[in-house]
């Protein structure tokens, strides 16, 4: 469903009228185009600490206009406040802050950039996790890096994102794959998230084609987030099989032939939906992505047993039972990678949604709980939270509360469901093996949950 608040709010009448009422101006977000090869075409500025030389050595493939600041001078060109070009992407090390006097380092590398941004900017913070650091004092300057890139996340202007990577030791190896996903448009609707990056063994190879000789299974994959997330898994190079209800055969047919993939039609809530689901996956499997889900949206005062059992069983119990079963079967590969579907309601709670964000919130625990155990066979299993993005699910909400949805987020709109399958594609890489148990939120940094 089509934004037509933003629509006009670009045009030149509506953005004076915006701009005079003090109204909320979301600008048009950049993304991902088929056929770019470059996570960032614009300038790319490096600067702080130790980790800045890691994301030197492979910044030329993320872009050929790289800047220094404040850094080695045998870095790049140096940037010039005021002369230098504006920047499209921003890489700051701050994981060598690790007193409350070196935090100013933040405000003089950040401060003269904040008027040199180019439309749809990405910056990134690296850190240390401050869990890992036994000085309190360094744990602390380490956490306050949360509370900065949060909030100037929410001072970036012109569809501007900023996240928080925590470097664990070993990984800085790792940096190539969430630097390209979040410094590029692929991270478009991702602002003011905290991820933790550990070390992984089994690198991207090819990064035109990540999930090159990967099969990937999506559910509820006929229509919205699903199909989006399946044609994006394909064009990374997987394998992909498609799943959806029986009535849906149509549709999850056309899109399987024109992604050259394999659909199934099945309930995932019947009986013997797992032993039909193997049955159906001789060869294995390396991506499963739970996407299925449903809401029945009542008040508790209002709620049908119904109404709550079918959003659990769909939602929630399926992707543990099925899950089960692909792992107790060996239909899951080592390395495999399992992606639940959770929402921002499971976070912050949402009136009328109690079924809803109870199984949500569930399959971020199942996320966190099951991660630690299934690391011996380099599995991860990750939960991505989106915010509001435009599909028929959310086009059913009354017109009050999506605008609403819409607009309480720092990018002042909806999502699109290419937002949340680049996310998820992104997590099936191969590189991404060490970030597990964890949730990535995609919702504009929405201040529901925040
Ligand atoms: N749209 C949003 O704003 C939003 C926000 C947060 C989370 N999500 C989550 O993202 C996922 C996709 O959402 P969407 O907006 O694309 O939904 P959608 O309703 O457009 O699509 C869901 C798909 O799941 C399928 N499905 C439902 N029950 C099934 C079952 N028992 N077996 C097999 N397939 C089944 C449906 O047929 C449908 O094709 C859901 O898990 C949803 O909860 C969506």
């Amino acid at each position: 469903m089509s934004d037509r608040y933003i629509e006009f709010a670009n045009s030149s009448f509506g953005h004076r009228l915006v701009g005079a009422l003090g109204l909320p101006s979301p600008v048009r977000l950049e993304r991902w185009q088929a056929g770019r090869l470059r996570p960032v075409e614009g300038a790319l500025l490096i600067g702080g600490g130790p980790l800045a030389q890691h994301v030197s050595a492979f910044a030329n493939r993320l872009t050929d206009a790289i800047y220094r600041y404040g850094t080695e001078p045998s870095m790049a060109t140096e940037w010039i406040p005021g002369h230098g070009p504006k920047l499209k992407a921003v890489v700051f090390d701050a994981s060598d802050l690790l007193q409350t006097g070196s935090l100013k380092q933040l405000r003089e590398f950040f401060q003269p950039l904040m008027k040199n941004l180019d439309h749809c900017a990405h910056l990134v913070i690296l850190g240390r996790d401050p869990q890992t650091l036994t000085d309190p004092f360094a744990a602390s300057a380490q956490r306050a890096l949360e509370g900065f890139s949060r909030s100037l996340a929410k001072e970036l202007r012109s569809g501007g994102t900023l996240q928080l990577i925590y470097v664990g030791a070993g990984a800085e190896e790792q940096l190539e794959g969430p630097l390209r996903f979040f410094l590029s448009p692929k991270s478009a609707f991702v602002s003011g998230q905290v991820i933790c990056l550990n070390p992984c063994d089994t690198p991207v190879t090819d990064w035109t084609r990540p999930l090159a000789g990967r099969k990937a299974l999506v559910t509820g994959a006929a229509r919205g987030i699903g199909a989006s997330i399946a044609e994006t898994l394909a064009r990374d190079g997987a394998e992909v099989i498609v799943l959806d209800v029986p009535p849906a055969k149509n549709d999850l047919d056309a899109l399987a032939a024109r992604l050259g993939g394999r659909g199934i039609t099945l309930d995932i809530c019947a009986d013997d939906a797992a032993s039909q689901l193997i049955d159906q996956l001789p060869d294995g499997i390396d991506i499963v992505v739970h996407n299925a889900g449903i809401t029945r949206d009542k008040t508790l005062a209002n709620m049908t047993p119904e109404f709550w059992d079918a959003v659990l069983a769909v939602n929630l119990n399926a992707p543990q039972v099925l899950t089960q079963a692909l792992i107790d079967s060996g239909t899951l590969r080592d390395d495999g990678r399992v992606i639940l579907l959770a929402s921002i309601s499971g976070i912050a709670g949402n009136r009328g949604q109690t079924n809803y964000a109870a199984s949500k919130a569930g399959l971020m625990g199942l996320a966190q709980a099951w991660a630690p155990l299934l690391q011996d066979r380099g599995i991860s299993i990750n939960a991505v939270a989106p915010g509001f993005i435009e599909t028929q699910m959310t086009a059913r909400v009354p017109f009050a509360l999506r605008e609403a949805g819409r607009r309480m987020s720092s990018l002042g709109q909806g999502g699109l469901p290419q937002d949340v399958a680049e996310a998820v594609a992104w997590l099936a890489q191969p590189g991404t093996g060490a970030f597990t148990g964890q949730a990535l939120r995609v919702c504009g940094q929405s201040v529901l949950g925040a």
